[in-house]
């Protein structure tokens, strides 16, 4: 019985860990650097002393950057006009590392500890407000059961009645009836629909353990007092550091707080929830310039003004990252639609990220046929739509790829740029291999192959439509 379990380190996945240990199993742990901060050496040490049988640790910045982070620069990727995906892009490079390492080392069941975060927590508590508008309904226990969890619950269910008798899955139940059952519900049912989907689709075969949907493993811990009371028994150490009042994720490409105090849309959101860019009022009085170079779409250089170049993506990002902050740049504050139709409210710091996907945009404007560009915002959005929603591993997700990387052919330029106060600006670009911008023709002198008389048949057969909608509304008197 071997499992391959992502550890983080903290007090829920180092309880489950133990658990899973003193339930018989061996444990693989795993841990993905995306480049969040993370003490490594400290994590391991933990994991390996609570029992683990080792602890992978795996440098995922790279992986992370050039086949998701850049893929959604190529195609403007972003959510509801404002998200730029940072977490939902970080989601299938983790789950594929996750199943790599649970096929190396022999593991046929994937677990992971997510407790009362992010869309888990909001899904928790939208089957908690489910539950209790079905309350007293006969069929309202099924139908929570099956609409809410379908997806997340036959392989782990499949896992515990194998290996933890007992355990099997039956959501709702108490947690709908009495009045604290909400509140119970809400801190047990957690969905890990991003990991779990990815898993299933690389690997069939693996069984998942997600133990806050086991009654056995959620009776036993009902709050956070449990799980101290379980670490103190287990000698697992516990760090002193107050929780903070939000949850967060963090990589490369941003960091993000959500529910908690944020829970408050009116409210603005404290300061120290940015910790990637500097307020934009306490930003320097003076703007800093670079260059950024894409090849096929994808930034391969990065110019400083007065300073270095980077080359290598993981730097080069990571020096975009320290520029753009420092000015203020890349914050966005927003309500977002989740997956399962609620609005949660999120602040996202992504300074590289913001300044990368407007360069972007900026010389895809010099470089791209403008039909083609009109079908790609659609391909682009259709493509931010597989990843907030944990579907990339699917075949449409490889359909709209292909478009995306075809579209890039000839994105080939470099884009000047300003970063001031808050702001990205566009100072201007070129694209010396691209044949659509034409100086010449732009200044509208001369106009080869064309003459002035050509315009007249032009305008009056595009205007055969319009003559007759507006001929229409005088008939019938409309404004
Ligand atoms: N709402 C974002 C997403 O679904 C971010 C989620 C993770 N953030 C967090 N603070 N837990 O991709
Ligand atoms: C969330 O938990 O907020 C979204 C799912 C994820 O973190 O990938």
């Amino acid at each position: 019985k071997r499992v391959c379990l992502a550890y983080s380190g903290g007090l829920d996945t180092s309880v489950i860990l133990r658990y899973l240990i003193n339930e018989g199993y061996t444990v693989v742990a795993y841990l993905g650097n995306v480049g969040q901060d993370e003490d490594w050496a400290a994590v391991e040490k933990k994991a390996l002393a609570l029992g683990a049988e080792r602890m992978v640790i795996d440098d995922l910045q790279q992986e992370f950057l050039e086949e998701l982070v850049f893929r959604g620069i190529q195609c403007n990727a972003i959510y509801e006009d404002r998200y730029l995906l940072g977490t939902s892009l970080a989601r299938p490079v983790l789950a594929r590392a996750l199943v790599r390492t649970a096929q190396k080392y022999n593991c046929k069941i994937l677990s992971h500890g997510c407790t009362g975060k992010g869309n888990e927590y909001v899904l928790a508590k939208t089957m908690a407000l489910g539950a209790e508008l079905l309350a007293g309904s006969s069929t309202g226990k099924d139908q929570a059961a099956g609409e809410g969890h379908h997806s997340c619950e036959d392989r782990s269910h499949k896992a515990n009645n194998d290996d933890l008798p007992g355990s099997a899955f039956t959501p709702v139940s108490e947690g709908s009836r009495d009045p604290h059952g909400a509140r119970k519900f809400l801190n047990t049912i957690k969905c890990q629909v991003r990991f779990e989907l990815a898993w299933r689709a690389l690997d069939p075969t693996v069984s998942i353990i997600a133990p806050w949907r086991m009654p056995k493993f959620f009776n036993r811990f009902q709050g956070r007092q449990d799980l101290l009371k379980f670490a103190a028994e287990n000698n697992i150490p516990v760090s002193s550091s107050p929780k903070s009042p939000w949850s967060l994720d963090a990589n490369l490409a941003h960091t993000s707080a959500e529910s908690g105090i944020l829970e408050k849309p009116e409210m603005v959101a404290p300061k120290d929830v940015w910790t990637k860019s500097v307020d934009p009022l306490d930003a320097p009085d003076v703007p800093t310039k670079f260059s950024v170079t894409f090849k096929a779409g994808i930034p391969v250089k990065l110019d400083v003004e007065g300073g270095e170049t980077y080359t290598n993506s993981v730097e080069l990002f990571k020096k975009l990252n320290e520029i753009a902050g420092a000015n203020g740049v890349g914050r966005v504050d927003i309500v977002e639609s989740r997956f399962i139709g609620l609005k949660s409210r999120g602040c996202y710091d992504a300074p590289a990220h913001t300044v990368l996907r407007l360069a972007h945009v900026d010389l895809e404007g010099m470089t791209v046929d403008s039909k083609v560009r009109a079908i790609m915002s659609w391909i682009g959005n259709e493509w931010s739509q597989c990843l907030y929603n944990g579907m990339y591993f699917s075949p449409e997700r490889e359909l709209l790829e292909n478009s995306i990387i075809y579209s890039q052919k000839h994105v080939n330029g470099t884009v000047n740029m300003m970063v001031y106060k808050g702001a990205a600006h566009v100072l201007s670009r070129s694209a010396p291999d691209s044949n659509l911008y034409s100086e010449e023709q732009a200044s509208m002198d001369t106009l080869e192959g064309f003459s002035p008389e050509d315009t007249s048949g032009f305008i009056a057969i595009q205007a055969i439509r319009l003559e007759k909608y507006g001929a229409a509304k005088i008939q019938h008197g409309e404004p």
